[in-house]
């Protein structure tokens, strides 16, 4: 097993038989009350590491986690990037050196209720899986599979590697072992125009080029990187062809309508742009 592994699971087991010391506890029950995106954590947060250890390393995640460590691609796992509501994010290294992002999904039943939303009605799932690991393990390779149709695209997604049932390794964003910030982070971004035409093109080559719809499009889900909009947090898009397609192409559009009105971008054409994107699309298909 991996050493920082090891240490971090040894220590662990310490802190759990030591009832006095519950100082992780508190840690994780503070990020509870705080809602998802509060929670977000923007440097390599050390002293979030053993909540976030012990939430998503259940054994089988270790396994895998160590099937990867000693066969590869993974050398090291570094830190905590991001611990959330659905997955922890992390900075690893690969056998040549390279920064790769670590997603592992936590397989909890809370979190698993609203995600059949997201599966059932797209033509790629015939059913749902009839038990927790399976859905996740469901869930993060169709992150994985979203991210290869949109790379494969053209479109400005972290490179997927592999996706090992619940552990997807994917491209890091970032500089050196400093992560890209979320846009919702930069507080006056230069090049406003620029950036919302692109994020603007994203919406529609996913849905033209890639036949899919983000589903959870915000400032909260778009990494920015080299004054460039990086798209992630991609598990829940949708074919085209699911029932709610439309509905969740409009929530996207007037979540990134909303960040830019606050911004001092003012978006008219919400419902033209909505009706370009969905007609150019059925001309396509036919
Ligand atoms: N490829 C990446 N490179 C660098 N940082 C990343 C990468 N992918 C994700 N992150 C960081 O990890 C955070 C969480 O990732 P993501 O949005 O994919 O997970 P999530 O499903 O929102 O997790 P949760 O909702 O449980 O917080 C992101 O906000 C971002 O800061
Ligand atoms: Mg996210």
């Amino acid at each position: 097993m991996n050493d920082m592994l090891e240490k971090e699971n040894d220590k662990l087991e310490k802190e759990n038989s030591n009832k006095n010391n519950f100082n992780y506890i508190n840690t994780a029950d503070d990020l509870e009350k705080k809602g998802i995106d509060a929670r977000r954590i923007r440097k390599i947060d050390f002293s979030k590491k053993r909540a976030a250890v012990e939430s998503v390393f259940d054994e089988r995640t270790v396994f895998h986690l160590n099937k990867l460590l000693v066969n590869g691609p993974l050398d090291t796992i570094e830190g905590i990037i991001s611990a959330g509501k659905e997955a922890n994010v992390y900075l690893a290294y690969d056998l040549n050196g390279n920064e790769v992002a670590l997603k592992i999904y936590k397989i909890d039943r809370n979190t698993s209720k609203w995600m059949r939303n997201y599966i059932v009605g797209d033509p790629r799932f015939k059913k749902m899986p009839n038990n927790i690991s399976k859905l996740i393990y469901l869930w993060a390779k169709k992150e994985y599979k979203n991210l290869k149709r949109a790379y494969k695209v053209g479109l400005n997604v972290p490179k997927p590697i592999v996706i090992k049932s619940n552990i997807l390794i994917m491209e890091y964003i970032g500089f050196g072992s400093i992560p890209a910030p979320l846009l919702k982070d930069i507080k006056d971004p230069k090049n406003k125009q620029e950036l919302f035409d692109d994020i603007m093109i994203f919406i529609k080559d996913l849905y033209q080029k890639a036949h899919l719809v983000h589903g959870d499009l915000s400032e909260f889900n778009i990494l920015y990187h080299n004054q460039k909009p990086i798209f992630i947090d991609i598990s829940q898009a949708v074919d085209i062809e699911h029932p709610n397609a439309e509905k969740f192409l409009e929530r996207d559009i007037k979540n990134v309508m909303n960040y830019f009105e606050k911004i001092g971008i003012e978006f008219k054409d919400a419902e033209k742009f909505y009706y370009q994107v969905i007609n150019k699309s059925n001309k396509n298909r036919v």
